[in-house]
């Protein structure tokens, strides 16, 4: 994973390090249960995503340029192709953030700075993003970065007792990228 840094934030790759800061938002009720996860119960628990992360390679940790701290994650996960695009490259971008710097700025600020990458360098030709019904947070966050409403699709979480959600899934193209600006 290249290291992206912008004004506030420096994406890198997450550490064994890191697992402190990480169970110290994924505790948080607010936090996990709005992307799909349980809250971590333990730092155990931390440790094995923090594993999956590193194994993985394509979830940067956020960390606060001046603090050294990490306050979330964005992923730039491969997915199947969607039907739409074809067989053109596509990923999807995920993110959380702890709770203590919502309102701040800093997911869009990353978001950014991670689509930019993909669009520019790794040339990725569609980016997806999506959220819950019930998580306006995250519809602003995907609005404010140029994302296009596409589709609403009905999930079933797993992990947080089969609860039935409706999921709305946005795209963004290259082209559509760069007019954005
Ligand atoms: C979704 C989530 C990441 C959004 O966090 P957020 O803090 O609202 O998003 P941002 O970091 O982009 O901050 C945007 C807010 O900061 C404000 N802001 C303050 N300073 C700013 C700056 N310098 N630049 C941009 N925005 C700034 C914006 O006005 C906006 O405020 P608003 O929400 O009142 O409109 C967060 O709520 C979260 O982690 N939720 C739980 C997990 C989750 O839902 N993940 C997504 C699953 S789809």
């Amino acid at each position: 994973m290249k290291v992206l840094e912008t004004t506030r934030l420096v994406l890198r790759p997450w550490t064994l390090e890191d697992v402190e800061d990480l169970y110290d938002y994924a505790k948080d009720p607010r936090v996990g249960p709005n992307a799909g996860w349980p809250p971590h119960k333990d730092k155990e628990m931390s440790k094995k995503i923090v594993e999956s992360f590193i194994k993985a390679g394509d979830v940067y940790a956020i960390e606060l340029k001046f603090h050294h701290k990490v306050i979330g994650s964005i992923g730039l996960h491969e997915i199947s192709k969607k039907d739409e695009f074809g067989v053109m490259e596509q990923r999807e971008v995920g993110y959380v953030l702890h709770p203590e710097y919502w309102g701040m700025g800093y997911i869009t600020e990353g978001v950014k700075a991670v689509l930019s990458y993909a669009f520019e360098v790794l040339h990725i030709d569609v980016i997806w993003c999506s959220h819950f019904e019930f998580n306006e947070r995250s519809k602003h966050v995907i609005e404010r970065c140029g994302f296009k409403y596409s589709f609403t699709e009905n999930k079933r979480l797993n992990l947080l007792e089969k609860q039935e959600v409706k999921c709305l899934c946005y795209s963004l193209t290259r082209g559509e990228y760069a007019l954005l600006s």
